[in-house]
């Protein structure tokens, strides 16, 4: 949700600190601020509403000079987007500034004791109670430490929390739960973030806080300790495989095309994950009587299509509910298997989801984009996509990734018991290998009739996707897609659905986009192609995306991009790639903020 910075150095960090709520931003970018500490011990706070750059440039962050301060970045939940509602905050006394990200669900009560106490408030935001609680703290016992720890005490809900104060102006106390944060150890400097971003144009090498610690962090050390009794805790270095310039544009107008185009190496990447980790991940899906997969937005669709799979190729088919209804829907036990997917590896609902698995004994597995993600540090058995970082707050990418690693998944699984041959699952992950090929020939040869596409139909206010089978949680994906990106309202349905209701919709004001299998799927392809004859019917648009022919036989579609022979396997794949286009090119030709379109963040990490 927000993005959290600190960095504890002996030199000027001024220009550092910007640049990290810069590659956070992505996590929130309604409003920014950063708290410096000056030589004398001064904590000095500059903020504003706005994206990074323009309140870089209206508050001028450059001129706060400093070796030790914090920033961030915000996605509001609590008080409106204000100057006084964005991060850092201050104590009345000037001494204590701090940043948080979370929801501290006892703000209201703490609040009220700390203004009987005295304490002037100066934002609407449940973060500001945790600031003068700290003060508060450290006028009894004149300790930051145990002001401090006794302040986290208090604080009732999900938090990574980081401080600065002129009692002790060379370090950086934060704390977590539930909410991510991690210490990247530099050269007589330590950083502190959100998420990696925060720091990996500095160094690769990162301690990740586990909930309910804190930490002390100078320039040349870093003490972890437990939140409840203050015990110290030792912690591995761990070594981050992303860099820098994977988290650059690379010539791409916005993240969000970078990343479609970096689909064909994303397949592969997906493809070379080791076999011993998916079968891992059939094993237990197959040993285990219920077997759950889970996701939410983009996931829950990713989990949607490996049920279709798993069912067509295993002969299993798993329960699919959307994380943020999982505690309400799903039977647990330990004869349970969970398989949750997230490409943040910190989605609060996806999390929880996991959490309550657990604490009904379940066996619990994770697909995670991020390495050292709260998921992936929970889960029994995990599985790295190696996707790259993710920017645009739009999942592409990871999304095709987790839906290949799915499907490898149900491979393996329907080879255990029997469902397919070892032959045919050669057969099947050769077809996957040639989708990078697949993909790049769309990106290169289609692009332009989808870009004309949507130019010509950007006055459309509501479109509908639809798919049958494996094409649907596609078509939902992609409708997710052009809701998110564009501001257009689209649905995605199981075409068979349209009859039962959605029909009386269609008009000159409703495209509808149809995923056509390839003509082998016969009873897919005909059922498919009747939904598509009864919106023609009633002189509706229809955009249809289909496979080369055999024979050319005339289609019910208004318009169709043509795509190349494809091997059912890998079709809905392709397809997803030619809707991303056209989400992304209806987007841009309306202008919206394709990289951070509004309301939303990359991760969320609240309820
Ligand atoms: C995707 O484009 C989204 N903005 C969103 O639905 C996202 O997929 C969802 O919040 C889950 O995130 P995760 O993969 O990081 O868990």
């Amino acid at each position: 949700m927000c993005g959290i910075a600190g960095i504890v150095a002996l030199e000027d960090i001024s220009a550092r600190l910007v640049q990290s709520i810069r590659n956070l931003e992505y996590r929130g970018y309604d409003s920014c601020g950063i708290a410096m500490l000056n030589g004398s011990g001064k904590i000095k706070i500059s903020k504003n509403i706005g994206s990074v750059e323009e309140v870089c440039e209206k508050e001028n962050f450059g001129r706060l000079k400093g070796s030790v301060g914090i920033a961030h970045t915000r996605w509001a939940t609590h008080g409106g987007v204000t100057k006084s509602n964005a991060h850092p905050h201050m104590s009345c006394d000037n001494g204590f500034s701090i940043a948080h990200n979370g929801i501290i669900s006892n703000h209201e009560k703490l609040r009220t004791r700390l203004k009987n106490a005295g304490h002037r408030f100066r934002s609407t935001t449940d973060t500001e109670v945790i600031v003068h609680l700290v003060e508060d703290w450290h006028r009894k016992v004149k300790s930051v430490e145990k002001a401090f720890v006794a302040a986290m005490r208090e604080l009732d809900g999900t938090y990574a929390v980081i401080l600065v104060t002129g009692h002790e102006p060379d370090r950086i106390y934060c704390a977590r739960n539930e909410s991510p944060l991690l210490i990247g150890l530099g050269d007589y400097v330590n950083y502190i973030g959100s998420d990696l971003n925060a720091f990996i144009d500095h160094t690769k090498n990162a301690v990740f806080m586990e909930d309910k610690e804190y930490a002390i962090v100078t320039h040349d050390s870093c003490i972890l300790k437990r939140i409840s009794d203050g015990e110290t805790m030792s912690r591995q270095v761990q070594e981050l495989m992303w860099d820098s310039e994977m988290a650059q544009k690379g010539g791409f107008p916005h993240y969000m095309l970078k990343e479609i185009y970096e689909q064909p190496q994303v397949v592969h990447n997906a493809l070379d994950i080791d076999p011993e980790l998916v079968e891992g991940f059939a094993r237990m899906a197959l040993e285990k009587k219920t077997l759950h997969i889970t996701g939410v937005g983009t996931t829950f669709y990713v989990s949607q299509i490996g049920q279709y799979y798993f069912s067509r190729y295993a002969g299993v088919t798993p329960m699919v509910i959307s994380s943020d209804e999982f505690r309400f829907l799903a039977q647990v036990d330990k004869d349970t298997a969970i398989i949750a997917v997230s490409q943040s590896g910190e989605t609060y609902d996806t999390l929880n989801a996991l959490r309550y698995g657990k604490s009904h004994h379940a066996t619990t597995g994770a697909i995670v984009n991020v390495m050292g993600s709260s998921m992936a540090r929970m889960v029994d058995q995990m599985i790295l996509q190696g996707s790259g970082p993710e920017i645009c707050v739009i999942s592409t990418k990871a999304a095709l990734s987790q839906m290949i690693i799915l499907a490898r998944i149900a491979m393996a699984a329907g080879v255990m018991n029997g469902r397919i041959t070892a032959k045919q699952a050669r057969g099947y992950e050769a077809q996957l290998r040639e989708l990078p090929a697949a993909i790049e020939n769309v990106l290169n040869e289609k692009s332009g009739f989808i870009h004309t596409i949507a130019q010509q139909q950007s006055h459309i206010k509501h479109w509908l996707f639809l798919g049958r089978g494996r094409y649907y949680p596609v078509a939902r994906e992609s409708a997710l897609k052009m809701k998110e990106v564009s501001y257009v309202h689209a649905e995605g349905m199981p075409s068979g659905f349209l009859k039962h209701g959605t029909i009386a919709l269609i008009d000159e004001n409703l495209n509808s986009v149809v995923f056509a299998p390839p003509e082998e799927e016969k009873e897919l392809y005909k059922l498919t192609l009747s939904s598509a004859e009864e919106i023609r019917a009633r002189d509706g648009y229809v955009l249809g995306l289909t496979f080369k022919q055999k024979k050319k036989e005339k289609l019910p579609f208004t318009e169709q991009i043509v795509l190349p022979k494809t091997p059912p396997f890998t079709a809905p794949f392709l397809q997803m790639v030619v809707a991303q286009l056209l989400s992304y090119f209806t987007a841009t030709t309306l202008k919206r903020n394709i990289d951070r379109p509004r309301s939303l963040a990359k991760s969320v990490t609240v309820a």
